[in-house]
């Protein structure tokens, strides 16, 4: 079965690490390697061309070292790159991007507010996101362009995070999406500050189920 595969999971640092958490409690006999770039996190504040310079020789090393696929726990690489480097890898590739179709489904107050990198809510892939479907809907995109290395260092401040969260929803958020893996690791605070007044997505569950999809392809 799927499980006896091996895959790569890749994020510019500690928040594909969440990811992997998640795969292994679903599919715990499923290798995983896992690569990130801590010599050049955070890379949402990057240029594009810069991060597929860095991204390139990584995911190469994934096929060298025999990974059936690669799982790109890294929000700012698969809203920017994912299409680039399916064409130069030929491997299966499944990619976390701010599940904003999701959140348009489940708001009631038609306000979403979506926290991720500053590379990412510059893509065009999250672009065409917002425009496909959130027609009619306020979309919010906080400033969180340093939660990635508070999370990183380890040195969360709750107040500033509760800050922004009672910010967007003071603004008529009732969803928060979280756009970037490393946000992961700080869920249950924000499901805390925000908790009874609005509700915490991200895309772990259905990027685990297309990465069941993929391995069932595989020989
Ligand atoms: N974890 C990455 C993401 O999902 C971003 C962190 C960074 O800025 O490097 O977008």
């Amino acid at each position: 079965m799927a499980n006896k595969h091996k895959i790569g999971v890749f994020d510019s640092g500690i928040g594909g690490l969440s990811v992997v958490k998640a795969i292994q409690n679903e599919l715990p006999d499923l290798e995983i390697v896992y690569k990130d770039d801590k010599k050049h996190v955070p890379y949402g504040l990057r240029d594009v061309n810069e991060i597929h310079g860095f991204v390139r020789p990584i995911f190469q090393e994934f096929v060298d070292e025999g990974c059936q696929a690669i799982v790109i726990a890294c929000n700012t690489v698969t809203t920017n790159l994912i299409t680039e480097l399916r064409h130069e890898f030929k491997l299966p590739m499944v990619g976390l991007e701010p599940a904003v179709r999701a959140a348009a489904v489940m708001t009631k107050s038609k306000t979403i507010a979506v926290c991720a990198t500053p590379r990412t809510l510059a893509s065009k892939r999250y672009k065409w996101l917002k425009q496909e479907f959130t027609k009619g809907m306020v979309v919010l995109e906080p400033d969180c362009s340093d939660w990635a290395m508070m999370i990183e260092n380890d040195s969360v401040e709750r107040d500033k995070v509760a800050k922004i969260t009672n910010q967007a929803i003071k603004q008529g958020a009732d969803v928060i999406v979280l756009g970037c893996t490393h946000y992961h690791w700080i869920e249950e605070i924000i499901k805390d500050i925000a908790k009874g007044r609005a509700k915490i997505i991200q895309p772990e569950k259905p990027v685990i189920e297309q990465l069941k999809r993929v391995l069932g392809r595989l020989a």
